[in-house]
């Protein structure tokens, strides 16, 4: 409690508070969460310690976040250099060099050097980002028509207004139906379980369904679609792997009819598949790319639109009095956020993560596919360094064996992330090939035990 708030005629939360009930949090169950609260103290390389568990390994990296590792060195000493040289720097009319600098890196990283870069301060603000400049790229070279934007089923392009109009999942999409941006079609999404149970890697059917572009395109008449927008790994909703050939096929759709392609790289971007980015493993450019999460490790909040070089041009047209693009939030290309992006790529290139990322895929692979006959599996998935096991629900309660697998894993040493009842695999790039095969043995016994419960 600080007493100078009592003098002031403020008083901070008493006693009679229970703080664990001040904080409304995200995507929790609320009310089961404060009944039995898991919290995290501290967190080092791939571990981190629970107050009542003790040390986990991060089977997820955060939340796709921080490849690198917790606290790495590199990273705290330029954050913590920085705050004390600069901490704030307004973005509008005003910059510092190193943002500028990022942005170089980030295009150079991307392998289009000369395309430019927009900074924001999250996945979801990266998707309402592109979405904008999707629409106002057309606007501006006079194609005005081109409004409407096609996501897919089962897409997760985060919790902005636009972003959940795009999504495909419909949890995320039906308090909010009111508040949804008009003129939005869905492609398909592409699992199929019956066609790609187990599949290693990119699924061999499926690339047809790419096809469907094809009848929006007949349907809403391509003059009046702007863009595309696809992840091209689905994460959230349980690592759905693209077939061979899919993304290559809507490349070519969008390019025949003028419509942008967006790649949703939040998850896939700095390395996920041990590229860099998600279009360099799948050679396929998009037109706009959207990054977020490991561009800081996680240890600053920062997103970004990464935008074809002739995109950027077609804003830089009107008479230069005029602000090209009405768009940008307070912290975009904050200078903390910006230390962090630039120690996060040094520590990538100087300790070649993302080949080591590529490096454990194999190991990764190798490992979650013996857990084929384990109780409840139905699928297990894998690209790059990350992987999905999707167990059988319980009979009319999803989810549920899914939390269970969570608890449980906690006494097994690892800190799994459940979406519903799959379980996701996306290890730090700093782990060795045993943590990595040690993972997959804990998930192992983790499954055993529930099943013996
Ligand atoms: C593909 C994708 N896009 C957007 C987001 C939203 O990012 P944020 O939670 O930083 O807003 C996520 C988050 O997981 C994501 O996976």
């Amino acid at each position: 409690m600080n007493p100078n708030l009592a003098v002031a005629g403020v008083s901070e939360p008493s006693g009679a508070i229970d703080p664990l009930q001040s904080w409304w949090m995200p995507f929790t169950h609320n009310r089961r969460f404060k009944s039995k609260p898991r919290l995290i103290e501290s967190a080092a390389g791939a571990y981190y310690t629970l107050t009542d568990k003790g040390r986990v390994f991060d089977c997820l990296s955060g939340m796709w976040c921080t490849p690198l590792g917790h606290s790495h060195p590199g990273i705290v000493r330029a954050v913590t250099d920085q705050v004390q040289r600069l901490d704030y720097s307004p973005g509008f009319q005003l910059g510092h060099k190193p943002a500028f600098e990022l942005a170089a890196r980030i295009a150079a990283l991307a392998g289009r050097p000369r395309d430019r870069v927009f900074f924001v301060n999250s996945g979801s603000e990266a998707v309402d980002t592109a979405l904008k400049i999707a629409i106002g790229y057309h606007r501006v070279r006079g194609d005005a028509t081109r409004t409407r934007v096609i996501g897919r089923e089962r897409g997760y392009h985060g919790v902005g207004l636009g972003g959940i109009s795009v999504g495909g999942i419909g949890v995320n999409r039906k308090m909010f139906a009111s508040m949804m941006m008009p003129g939005v079609d869905h492609l398909p999404h592409t699992y199929s379980p019956k066609n790609m149970r187990f599949s290693r890697g990119l699924p061999q059917w499926g690339a047809h369904l790419a096809d469907d572009l094809e009848r929006l395109v007949a349907l809403h008449d391509a003059s009046t679609i702007a863009a595309v927008i696809v992840e091209p790994v689905q994460g959230s909703t349980g690592l759905i792997v693209p077939p061979r050939g899919y993304l290559e096929r809507l490349r070519e759709i969008c390019s025949k009819h003028g419509m942008l392609l967006i790649f949703d790289e939040v998850i896939t971007g700095f390395g996920r598949l041990g590229k860099p980015f998600a279009s360099q493993f799948f050679g396929v450019q998009p037109d706009l790319t959207t990054f977020a999460k490991a561009i800081t490790n996680g240890v600053v909040p920062m997103g970004g639109v990464v935008a074809r070089a002739d995109i950027y041009d077609a804003f830089m047209n009107g008479p230069e009095h005029v602000i090209e693009f009405f768009h940008g939030y307070t912290y975009s290309g904050h200078p903390l956020a910006v230390a962090a992006g630039h120690a996060s790529i040094d520590a990538m290139v100087d300790e070649r993560l993302i080949e080591r990322a590529a490096d454990l895929a194999g190991v990764l692979e190798d490992a979650v596919h013996t857990l084929r006959d384990e109780p409840h599996v139905v699928d297990i998935r894998n690209i790059g360094l990350a992987a999905a096991v999707e167990l059988e629900p319980s009979a009319g309660q999803p989810g549920v064996r899914g939390h269970r697998a969570f608890e449980r894993g906690l006494d097994e040493g690892i800190l799994l992330r459940l979406m519903g009842d799959i379980i996701g695999l996306a290890p730090p790039f700093i782990s060795s090939e045993e943590e990595v095969r040690a993972m997959i043995e804990s998930v192992r016994r983790t499954l055993r035990a529930i099943a013996a419960d």
